[in-house]
């Protein structure tokens, strides 16, 4: 399967593009042309997919990208690569956007339906002047809500820019309501100094106000709905105390997607592309316990041999949906693009994706 694939890959050339994010398994990201996290992902989407220019050379754009990650990322990188100017640059020609297996979501964006969102909105507008609210979503969602925040005012958002994106929503308006991932918020707010009591936790199962009084909703900066990723729910406070025991002078560095309690006990915290340049640029000897997703972290250990890196919670947390994607689902990719009739296209509906592209484009700018 792996000479099928890199002999179709050849035969492609630069017309095919395949991105991979840093959760995916082993033997899918050797076939990636460019890994990253979602922030890169979705920029190298953008520019990709038409001519550029690089060192007085013209790069071509790519006519396909097969995406090994999951299903949110597969449509930003549609609405990215399949935006109005990008086309126009095109002739009109649009990039497909391919996600190897259909079933590879992401069970947090699910936590946030866009129906939920909207009765969540006209809820809040009750009791506060709507207009002083501005809606932020992590990228981990589906297009529509995406599209909610491009039509009012708002912006997604990664875990690499979430604090840059709220320092700027709020610069703007009085109230932030951020979803789904109520760790991400928090953890950024907290770090922006914005104090517990003006953070109020949107219950989204609960039928009046997310379960609050309307005085916390009208003393609140930040509302925040009540999803999580369960793959960084696994980490908890008493793996950070026993691999401090086992390995005395180790660094514990998290995602942000963890609980704040695991956050605050931690050395360091950030995105996964942070996690990846701290422990790539610390000195070699250094021993680092992470807590994030365990094919990432294998992955790291991997090219750091020069270091001690294990899994905060000794059991590696996999994200099983990203784990959907193998080599088989990808290497049944390419004989249909070869034959003109791709399968498993992502395709944003055009009205949803004009409003996404709002919200996109501004998480793009503020980084
Ligand atoms: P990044 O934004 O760091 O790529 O993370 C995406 C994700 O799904 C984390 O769980
Ligand atoms: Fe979603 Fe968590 Fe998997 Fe990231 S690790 S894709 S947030 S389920």
């Amino acid at each position: 399967m792996k000479d099928t694939i890199e002999a179709a890959k050849n035969r492609l050339g630069k017309k095919l593009l395949i991105l991979g994010h840093h959760y995916q398994r082993e033997e899918v990201i050797v076939h990636a042309d460019l890994v990253g996290d979602s922030f890169q992902l979705s920029r190298m989407a953008a520019e990709r997919s038409v001519d550029s220019e690089s060192g007085g050379e013209l790069v071509s754009g790519c006519e396909t990208i097969i995406f090994c990650g999951v299903h949110f990322m597969a449509e930003t990188a549609d609405i990215l690569a399949n935006s109005p100017s990008n086309l126009a640059k095109r002739g009109g020609r649009r990039v497909d956007v391919i996600l190897p297996d259909l079933l590879a979501g992401c069970s947090m964006a699910d936590m946030a339906s866009y129906d939920s969102v909207c009765e969540c909105w006209e809820q809040l507008s009750t009791v506060i002047d709507i207009s002083e609210v501005v809606p932020v979503t992590y990228v981990n969602s589906s297009a529509e809500l995406k599209a909610f925040c491009g039509q009012h005012g708002g912006v997604s958002c990664t875990s690499s820019n979430a604090k840059a994106v709220l320092d700027w929503a709020l610069s703007r308006y009085k109230r932030v309501l951020f979803f789904p991932d109520q760790h991400l918020g928090r953890n950024t707010a907290l770090k922006m100094g914005i104090s517990m009591s003006e953070i109020v936790d949107w219950r989204s199962g609960e039928q009046e106000f997310g379960g609050n009084d309307t005085s916390a909703i009208r003393g609140s900066r930040i509302l925040l709905w009540d999803g999580f990723c369960c793959v960084h729910q696994r980490f908890l406070t008493g793996h950070i105390d026993e691999i401090r025991n086992v390995i005395p002078d180790v660094r514990v560095i998290v995602h942000p997607e963890c609980k704040q309690e695991i956050v605050a006990k931690a050395d360091d915290a950030g995105s996964t592309a942070y996690i990846l340049k701290r422990i790539t640029e610390s000195p070699v000897g250094s021993s680092w316990a992470v807590g994030t997703e365990g094919r990432f972290v294998e992955r790291i250990a991997k090219q750091n041999p020069d270091k001690i890196i294990v899994n905060l919670a000794f059991q590696p947390s996999y994200c099983s949906t990203m784990g959907l994607i193998t080599l088989e689902n990808l290497a049944a990719m390419f004989q249909p693009i070869e034959d003109g009739k791709p399968i498993n296209v992502i395709k944003v509906d055009t009205k949803i994706a004009e409003n996404a592209l709002i919200a996109l484009q501004r998480m793009l700018e503020i980084s």
